[in-house]
């Protein structure tokens, strides 16, 4: 028994499988544009919601509508205190895992969840966008024993952010960086997080459902957890004097170095530049150059694996960003997810409004006319 010859394209590399009009991407060049925006022009002018509206609109606001949109995010901040017993209970998981579960759980507290409505799924896109950041943060409060810190009613998606994170409003220069990184972490394409979302929007489910699998496909140290290794690969060189030897020890032995390559840029990563600007200020900021110092030696160090195009992605940066501004490692994760929803809702809608299931095949290589034994002649 055989099949036609096919040809397969393992981890769908240089595969097409439909249109979008939200993200461009030139990886050879090294291009990004949210909706036909550079990602620097993005990066340097907007902030996280203007560049969230411009995602789920496609098109830039104008004042009166991003005070509603914002209005909006602010009220959605807070989440109801039956997803707060959820996660005392498991208060000791990894926060992405509990993340992963608090999302599915608020599915059950939203009136509109099995409503895939365009109009409804917008409207559960910006209140996931505004409680993923809650959740978080009162889970990083529950396993450290502290009061919760109720959301601000006042402070950016950002300063929000931080701000949840020891009840401090933070400085304006750690607001706007932490910003930057929302922004340049909204959406990217056909990622394998957002596939993801898409494969499970694809069969009708809900946004939720879809959310709650792009944050499980985002858990993983080759997707969204390189920048928790970026740190602890930071800490383990320890000094820049001791990066070269560091990296050829790795690559020696086949290991790879996170924070570096990209399936789809073979140039540098355009989102890296604004957050080393963001690293290299911050490090010096807070007296604490040497982190800054450690990543350059890193880089120098991967320099002739440049030519195979192995370069430095966003997460290189990121992690030793997060560090500085006093966020626990393991939350760097779920970090990249509070910036992701917008992109995973709008991929959704782009979904539903042109749906295909999708279902790819696989070529069979296993045995066939195996004849069935019972039980008890098996060897
Ligand atoms: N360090 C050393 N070598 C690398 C690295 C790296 N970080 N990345 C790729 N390579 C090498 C591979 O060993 C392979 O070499 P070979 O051809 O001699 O076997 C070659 O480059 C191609 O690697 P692939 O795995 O085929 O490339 P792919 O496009 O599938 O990988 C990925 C992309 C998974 C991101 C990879 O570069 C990687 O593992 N990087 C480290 C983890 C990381 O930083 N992830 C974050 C990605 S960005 C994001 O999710 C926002």
């Amino acid at each position: 028994m055989t099949q036609d010859s096919v040809k397969i394209h393992r981890g769908l590399v240089g595969v097409y499988f439909d249109r979008t009009k939200t993200t461009f991407i030139n990886g050879k060049e090294g291009v990004l544009e949210y909706c036909g925006y550079s990602i620097h022009d993005l990066a340097e002018n907007s902030t996280f919601e203007e560049t969230a509206y411009l995602l789920l609109n496609g098109k830039l606001p104008n004042q009166s509508e991003l005070s509603q949109f914002n209005t909006d995010l602010i009220n959605s901040r807070p989440v109801s205190s039956k997803i707060i017993d959820i996660i005392r209970s498991i208060k000791d998981a990894h926060p992405m895992d509990v993340l992963r579960t608090s999302v599915s759980a608020l599915s059950t507290f939203d009136e509109e969840a099995g409503d895939k409505s365009y109009e409804a799924t917008m409207r559960k896109g910006i209140r996931l966008t505004s409680q993923v950041p809650t959740i978080v943060m009162a889970h990083n409060a529950i396993r450290n024993n502290k009061e919760l810190i109720e959301p601000s009613k006042s402070l950016s998606h950002a300063a929000n952010f931080l701000y949840m994170l020891n009840g401090e409003t933070p400085s304006e220069s750690a607001s706007n960086l932490m910003d930057k990184d929302f922004i340049v972490h909204a959406d990217h394409g056909s990622n394998a997080s957002a596939f993801a979302a898409r494969v499970c929007a694809s069969t009708q489910a809900d946004l939720h459902s879809a959310i709650t699998t792009g944050i499980a496909v985002l858990s993983g140290p080759s997707h969204g957890g390189a920048a928790e290794n970026v740190m602890k690969m930071v800490k383990e060189v320890g000094s820049p004097d001791k990066a070269k030897d560091y990296v050829t020890n790795l690559l020696k032995s086949k290991q790879r170095i996170m924070g570096f390559g990209h399936r789809v840029y073979k140039s540098q990563d355009p989102r890296a530049g604004h957050l080393r600007e963001g690293v290299e200020k911050l490090s010096h900021e807070k007296g604490e150059p040497e982190w800054y110092e450690i990543l350059v030696a890193v880089m120098d160090a991967m320099k002739p694996y440049q030519r195979r195009g192995i370069n430095v992605n966003v997460d290189f940066f990121a992690g030793v960003i997060y560090h500085l501004l006093g966020i626990p490692t393991d939350l760097f994760v779920p970090i990249f997810a509070v910036g992701r929803i917008p992109g995973w809702t709008i991929q959704v809608l782009e979904q539903y409004e042109h749906n295909i299931l999708l279902r790819p095949l696989l070529e069979y290589t296993g045995e066939h006319q195996q004849k069935y034994i019972p039980i008890e002649e098996r060897k």
